[in-house]
């Protein structure tokens, strides 16, 4: 069942949403070597084919132009006022359409990382992170397609490394016939910080932009940066990050196992956290927000 919100000749399922993030546990086991010889490879080898898909579409077409339009489009933040509740439960409906025996609820993955998070007695600021950390998925909503909202986030206006997922759909990206683009840091200057690179478009981003004045700086990496396995996971990029980003970067990986491995079938008492974590909200980003 396709929900109504799912427009363009060429984008695929809800259900590959979800698909995504399921996927990422086959490439990223809990407690598996990820790292070992062959193991990406078998991944790719094995992906289904509506994740094939997706990834040919999102590396065909996220260029450093895509990327700068729509962050001067949605950056400017004029769609929509909500709280974050309110746009946890817009988010929400994301799924409603769609086989409730497949998907958890967004808000529910939502809540199971931020609970794992409290429980390990994490600060605050962390649990809200977990809370939020996919709210940027209501791009969708706004009527992106799910290769520009979720999916792997690599740096754009340089060469794309080896190490991001399905690389080899990059030969259909236009920016690879840019020889600007070509280098190993591309327009950048060597070790210029990763806030000085254009990241490919998706959730990561746009709720970073968000939320911005109004995290701690750790907070603010694990948001922008979540996605961004080829770094995170795999130890590229190094060549554009300062010291800042690699001292910050050990919080998006401490972030990840929450966000990976903390989805089960057990389903999430919302109405009964509702008010923890609306004190939550109301403590780092009050009242309505423009989205
Ligand atoms: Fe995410
Ligand atoms: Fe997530």
């Amino acid at each position: 069942m396709e929900p109504s919100f799912i427009t363009g000749d060429n984008d695929l399922p809800a259900s590959t949403m979800d698909g995504w993030e399921e996927d990422l546990l086959r490439r990223y086991p809990e407690g598996a070597d990820s790292q070992q010889a062959g193991a990406f490879r078998n991944y790719e080898a094995d992906a289904r084919p509506c994740v094939r898909e997706f990834y040919r579409l999102n590396h065909h077409k996220q260029t450093l132009q895509f990327a700068r339009e729509k962050k001067a489009d949605y950056l400017q933040f004029n769609r929509r006022r909500m709280t974050v509740w309110q746009a946890l439960e817009f988010l929400n409906e994301l799924v409603d359409d769609s086989d409730p025996d497949i998907d958890l609820p967004q808000i529910e993955h939502l809540l199971q990382t931020a609970e794992a998070i409290r429980a390990d007695g994490h600060p605050r600021w962390f649990i809200l992170v977990g809370l939020i950390h996919d709210l940027g998925k209501i791009l969708c909503l706004f009527g992106e397609e799910q290769w520009a909202v979720v999916g792997d986030t690599f740096p754009l206006g340089c060469r794309f490394s080896e190490k991001v997922v399905f690389h080899e759909f990059f030969s259909g990206n236009p920016d690879r016939e840019v020889s600007e683009y070509s280098t190993a840091n591309g327009i950048y200057p060597e070790g210029c910080g990763l806030d000085q690179v254009t990241m490919s478009w998706g959730h990561d981003e746009y709720l970073y932009h968000a939320v911005k004045d109004r995290l701690p700086e750790p907070a603010l990496y694990m948001i922008r940066y979540h996605s961004f396995y080829a770094a995170h996971r795999e130890g590229e990029y190094g060549h554009l990050m300062n010291d800042r980003d690699r001292e910050m970067f050990s919080w998006v990986r401490a972030f990840n196992p929450y966000d990976l491995y903390t989805k089960s079938e057990q389903r999430m008492d919302v109405a009964a956290l509702r008010p923890f974590y609306e004190e939550l909200i109301n403590e780092y980003l009050p009242g309505e927000m423009a989205w």
